[in-house]
């Protein structure tokens, strides 16, 4: 997709040089779950440690990217992929900036999700399951909002009235009722090698 008439500029500093000033290849772990299924937590986790070891990081949070740039969005299916079609741009964006970027969003709809991977690049890409039960999700309800959805005051709430279809053949799956926070942590900086 693009604007009428513009023209692509081409840049003297290239990924490649980017990517070697920090001694690292640009990436988007892209995790998926439901909403209270611990996104933000595994992926807070995983970036905390990448920061550790010296990685050049940045973490797109579902909630705080819906505070600003997607705050005009809302929850009905046109919305969501919109938000998840602004968020592999950005995050795309941030690859070619050359950091490890982790995005923590719903991205219920595989489609969406099969459309990030193929803009951002197979081999750049790492799909994050975070599989946790819908009855576990719902009985932590760190927001409350599945008490509200159930209440029907909230509309189209995934896993209530919206539908979350789980990944086929996602690169990592982690079972969050089997594993701790640092067990899942340890889960993704194996499958990357780091
Ligand atoms: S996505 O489906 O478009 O990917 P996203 O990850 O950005 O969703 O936002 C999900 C967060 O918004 C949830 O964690 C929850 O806090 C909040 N939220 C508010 N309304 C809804 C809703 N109808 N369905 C799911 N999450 C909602």
């Amino acid at each position: 997709m693009k604007s009428e008439n513009t023209v692509w500029h081409a840049q003297s500093v290239s990924r490649v040089m980017r990517e070697q000033q920090k001694g690292q290849r640009g990436k988007v772990l892209w995790y998926t779950g439901l909403s209270g299924s611990g996104k933000s937590t595994i992926a807070n986790a995983v970036d905390s440690k990448l920061h550790e070891l010296g990685k050049h990081t940045y973490l797109l949070d579902g909630d705080n990217v819906r505070h600003g740039l997607n705050g005009d969005l809302g929850f009905d299916d046109a919305a969501r992929i919109e938000n998840i079609r602004r968020v592999a741009e950005v995050a795309k964006l941030f690859a070619d900036a050359g950091l490890i970027v982790s995005t923590a969003f719903i991205s219920p709809f595989r489609s969406d999700r099969d459309y990030a991977r193929e803009l951002i690049g197979v081999e750049d890409f790492v799909e994050v399951f975070i599989d946790t039960p819908l009855e576990v999700c719902e009985q932590r309800d760190p927001k409350g909002l599945y008490k509200k959805a159930q209440a029907g005051e909230i509309k189209h709430f995934t896993g209530i009235d919206s539908d979350y279809q789980k990944p086929a053949n996602p690169e990592i799956h982690i079972k969050t009722a089997e594993l701790s926070i640092s067990q899942a942590v340890e889960q993704v900086t194996q499958f990357l090698k780091i």
